[in-house]
């Protein structure tokens, strides 16, 4: 299998995306500190692996939230497939069904869930921001269930939208005209090219959530223990680590830096979902060594989708269960669960 080379795939999807649009994916807030730290974050850790242990070619299988997956990988949910490629968060989807994995839909998609349910065989996982106005939320609830969804991932890192100064260049507002938030077609005006965002959501938001689904409820954009610990005390199944890739809050500490706090916070009570900068299987090896059960990827994915389509996740997806499954070998570890943070050394490369 050809190696994994994700920054190769960033250049072909670089010469085939209008620029306004690969900046909108590969930027991030402010100076971009934290979007560049979010990767070179890995290179903080190096690895101490073990040997003779016998160990077999490694089993990647395993689940979250009661879904089987072929390995500790989800694909992270991003706005506005299609402005990447045609076959849009369908294709994304196909990809991820191919591969046994979920993809989380993002409330941003340019696809509606339904329509995303039907084209893939498999109905994704939904991101929510909850909307100021709580009955279209609501709403959206009844749909994702309708569709079949098993879990509902909800933002709560962005009570405002992050200034991004690549998007500000290109004047990249809201989604081009012939382009719409399919999901938001309840909206007033629907459906819209933004998303609304709610500098007054609070934890009351998050019980009134609670109140009104059965589904497992994933909080992403958990960035402190102390918040891990309010999230589990008000009944969510699940925390995700994340700084929205360095898109939202410039100068946050990257990923793989917040997650052991948490992950000691959290100690097993519930499963952690992580990403940021994820770009090889040596970073999925160090987060899952720290402590997250299940990482995810959002870029990587935009930049396959971008190259190649469809096929061109499905390669992606391929290409990292590979790495993954090789990277374990030489770590000496017979499956995920092999990890602890004793194969890794706190020294930074230069
Ligand atoms: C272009 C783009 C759009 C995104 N849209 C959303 C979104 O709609 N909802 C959300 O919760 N996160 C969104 N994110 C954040 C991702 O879910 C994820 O946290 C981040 O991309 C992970 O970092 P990585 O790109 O380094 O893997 C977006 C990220 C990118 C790059």
């Amino acid at each position: 299998m050809a190696a994994l080379d994700i920054a190769a795939l960033e250049a072909q999807a670089r010469g085939r995306l209008d620029p306004a649009i690969y900046d909108y994916v590969a930027g991030g807030a402010g100076e971009e500190w934290t979007l560049q730290a979010n990767e070179r974050a890995y290179r903080a850790y190096s690895l101490a692996p073990r040997v003779l242990r016998g160990a077999g070619v490694p089993d990647l299988t395993g689940g979250l939230l009661g879904q089987p997956m072929s390995m500790p990988l989800v694909i992270a949910p991003t706005a506005f497939h299609r402005l990447a490629h045609a076959d849009g968060e369908s294709g994304t989807a196909w990809a991820a069904a191919k591969a046994g994995i979920p993809m989380i839909l993002s409330l941003a998609a340019t696809e509606a869930i339904e329509a995303v349910a039907v084209a893939s065989g498999v109905c994704p996982w939904f991101q929510l921001y909850i909307q100021p106005d709580l009955g279209l939320t609501e709403t959206l609830i009844r749909r994702a269930e309708a569709a079949g969804c098993p879990a509902l991932v909800v933002t709560v890192d962005s009570p405002v939208f992050g200034r991004r100064k690549r998007d500000q260049v290109h004047d990249f507002t809201d989604l081009p005209s012939g382009f719409a938030c399919e999901n938001m077609r309840e909206a007033p005006g629907a459906p819209p090219r933004q998303i609304a965002f709610s500098p007054t959501l609070s934890w009351h938001d998050i019980e009134w959530l609670r109140a009104r689904t059965g589904l497992p409820i994933l909080l992403k954009g958990i960035m402190h223990p102390h918040d891990a610990r309010l999230a589990i005390e008000h009944g969510v199944d699940g925390i995700y680590v994340s700084n929205h890739g360095g898109r939202q809050l410039d100068g946050v500490a990257p990923t793989l830096s917040l997650l052991p706090a948490i992950a000691q916070e959290v100690a097993g009570q519930v499963p952690i979902v992580f990403d940021g900068g994820i770009r090889r299987a040596a970073d999925i090896v160090k987060a899952l060594a720290l402590g997250a059960d299940v990482v995810a990827i959002g870029r990587p994915v935009i930049w396959a989708l971008a190259a190649g389509g469809a096929a061109g996740v499905a390669a992606l997806l391929d290409a990292l269960q590979d790495d993954l499954r090789h990277t374990l070998t030489l770590c000496g570890c017979g499956s995920p669960a092999d990890l602890d943070p004793s194969l890794l050394l706190r020294e930074a490369w230069s």
